[in-house]
């Protein structure tokens, strides 16, 4: 793997699941990393288990769906480490609700924190990477921001937003050096959907069987992060589940029946 030591790597979602995962590889290959998430002493816990790398580490709580203040952070995390060569936006919150029972304020807040907190950040950072001369911008959208799926309406259309958002962003600042990753995972064994929100905007509280069966985040970060050095556009990372991504593009009649037919949890 090219080395990444002492790069700058700000990763959100770094509290838990991928996110995590991919913090204690990039700590462990000795680079510098900003975490980020709303729960601060899991963040703060990268600093007791990664105690010869304390200097590298700067825990940074914030919550994406909310008013946050993303200039102010950003500047934070250069006077501490000079720049930000990978910004990994993968915070983000997953749904298990019917569109017909699902309210618009519980729509309203999956946008907020998967599609403008993401990009809010993203348009802190990015004047940064410019003035630098470059950097590499990786977003974690998910295999239904490739197509619709039941129970998840609004985390869909966040993801495909996503995608909108970033491949327009690649062709504007290819020239200035900056790059962008969009990570496509399938069933990643995490609590993804143990935090999904519901209808009530609650919870959802259950591992599901998909989840549980998932590929682990740890092998995730390992693909993910082998692919962004190696500035692939897109990753796919999962286990067979993922292949419903290929099913869509060629298969698109056989998609739309298995997406009715299969368990979505
Ligand atoms: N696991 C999968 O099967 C799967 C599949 C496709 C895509 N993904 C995507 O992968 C990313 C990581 O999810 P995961 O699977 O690792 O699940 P996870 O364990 O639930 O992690 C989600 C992370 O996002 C953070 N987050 C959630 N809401 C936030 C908010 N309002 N403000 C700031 N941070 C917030 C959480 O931190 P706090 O709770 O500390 O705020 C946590 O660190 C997400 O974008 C998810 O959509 C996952």
């Amino acid at each position: 793997m090219k080395s990444i030591e002492n790069n700058v790597f700000w990763i959100t979602g770094a509290s838990s699941g991928i996110g995590r995962s991919m913090a204690e590889l990039v700590i462990e290959h000795g680079a510098k990393v900003i975490v980020s998430g709303r729960n601060l002493a899991a963040l703060e816990n990268f600093l007791s288990k990664f105690p010869n790398h304390q200097n590298n580490i700067l825990p940074m709580a914030f919550d994406l769906g909310a008013d946050f203040d993303a200039e102010d952070l950003a500047k934070q995390a250069v006077n501490r480490f000079g720049r930000i060569d990978f910004l990994i936006n993968n915070g983000g919150i997953s749904q298990r609700s019917q569109t017909a029972e699902t309210p618009i304020e519980v729509d309203r807040k999956i946008m907020e924190t998967n599609f403008f907190g993401n990009i809010k950040l993203t348009k802190a950072v990015l004047p940064i990477m410019i003035q630098q001369g470059g950097g590499h911008i990786a977003v974690t959208s998910s295999v239904v921001g490739k197509f619709g799926f039941p129970l998840r309406s609004a985390y869909a259309a966040s993801k495909h937003a996503l995608h909108g958002f970033y491949e327009s962003l690649r062709a504007e600042n290819y020239e200035q050096n900056i790059r962008v990753t969009m990570i496509i995972p399938g069933r990643i064994n995490t609590d993804i959907s143990v935090n999904a929100m519901t209808a009530e905007g609650k919870k959802h509280g259950v591992l599901d069987p998909g989840q549980a069966t998932g590929m682990t985040s740890e092998k995730a970060a390992q693909l993910i992060l082998k692919g962004i050095l190696n500035q692939r556009k897109e990753i796919i990372v999962g286990k067979f589940d993922t292949i419903m991504v290929h099913i869509r593009r060629f298969f698109p009649r056989l998609f739309y029946y298995m997406a009715r037919k299969i368990d979505p949890k």
